[in-house]
């Protein structure tokens, strides 16, 4: 698919690097004799590419991927609905009658969010009402409004209080290889709703990681904190390979204790006065969960 060139970056080598109306990009380098391209030097040269058409690969791709999405949700909801419709006797046009009207019918901006989850970092993950993807530099700002409520804070053992300018860039920045957090996208309207993540522990305890989430106030009591913990411990055993799964809240915190046993953790341990959290001493209750022999 074509698309116009809005403008142009340099990337962390020093390439020349020209920005997609589509939101992709392209490396435009000058590397004599391999690619010619002298006008990329300067900023005239540069100018006067802009507006220029170039083909993006990955739009073309993602176009595909949506096709094939929409395609089988599609014939999915027809054979639904073509199925219950024999349950109740009808006839093969009422069937067919049926099946229209769900197509209809069917909401499919789920299917095609869900399609182009890849495009917005690879790595993502999808549940049923989420779009779990890697942290972004770009999410610092979402991070600081929302864990900057003191409620939010207060519960959890690893957020500060106040939230100050330039504290989530640098977490964001100091997260390793072994931290495996992703941001928590609400996959109808796409809004930042919170994090969750697995932190594998060090090489003297290989294959167990800890997980932890926080959600924007606003998305309390729906289902996403349970939702994001039942994503990540399947994430853990099934893509990691992790053997065991560590977690702990505050003994103050019924939500994030139910979290965890929805998310199939038991209960290991309780530890009075185990660290101290906005000038609070505070008590842990330690969970647990190991990889289950059915698991792949
Ligand atoms: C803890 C947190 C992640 C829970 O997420 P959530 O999306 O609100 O929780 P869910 O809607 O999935 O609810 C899970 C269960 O906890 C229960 N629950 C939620 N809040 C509760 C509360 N304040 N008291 C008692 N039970 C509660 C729900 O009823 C549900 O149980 P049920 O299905 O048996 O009814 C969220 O409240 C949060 O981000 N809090 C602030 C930060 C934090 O505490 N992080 C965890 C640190 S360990």
């Amino acid at each position: 698919m074509k698309q116009k060139i809005t403008g142009f970056h340099l990337d962390r080598e020093d390439h020349w690097v020209a920005d997609l109306k589509c939101g992709h990009r392209q490396h435009m380098r000058h590397d004599p004799p391999w690619m010619v391209r002298p006008w990329v030097l300067s900023e005239d040269g540069r100018r006067s590419r802009l507006g220029v058409e170039l083909d993006c690969k990955r739009c073309d791709e993602a176009g595909h991927a949506v096709a094939e999405a929409v395609r089988e949700a599609l014939r999915t909801v027809a054979l639904r609905a073509y199925d219950d419709g024999g349950l109740s006797g009808l006839c093969a046009e009422g069937r067919w009658e049926l099946a229209l009207d769900a197509l209809g019918a069917a909401d499919l901006r789920p299917v095609i969010r869900r399609a182009l989850a890849p495009e917005r970092g690879e790595g993502a993950l999808v549940s049923a009402r989420m779009i779990l993807r890697p942290l972004l530099p770009d999410d610092a700002r979402a991070i600081q409004r929302l864990a900057g409520d003191r409620e939010v804070a207060a519960n959890a053992a690893g957020i500060p209080h106040p939230f100050e300018d330039g504290m989530a860039e640098a977490w964001i920045a100091s997260l390793d290889a072994r931290s495996h957090v992703f941001a928590l996208g609400h996959s109808e309207s796409g809004e930042f709703m919170g994090l969750a993540g697995l932190v594998e522990a060090d090489e003297e305890r290989p294959r167990t990681a800890e997980l932890s989430y926080w959600l924007g106030r606003a998305y309390w009591g729906q289902g996403f904190g349970t939702e994001a913990a039942q994503t990540l411990v399947r994430y853990g055993f099934e893509t990691l390979g992790l053997e065991s799964l560590h977690a702990s809240c505050f003994s103050r915190n019924p939500g994030s204790r139910r979290v965890l046993e929805k998310a199939g953790f038991r209960h290991a341990g309780h530890q009075a006065r185990a660290l101290r959290h906005l000038g609070q001493d505070e008590d842990l209750e330690r969970f647990i969960q190991e990889r289950s022999r059915s698991r792949p």
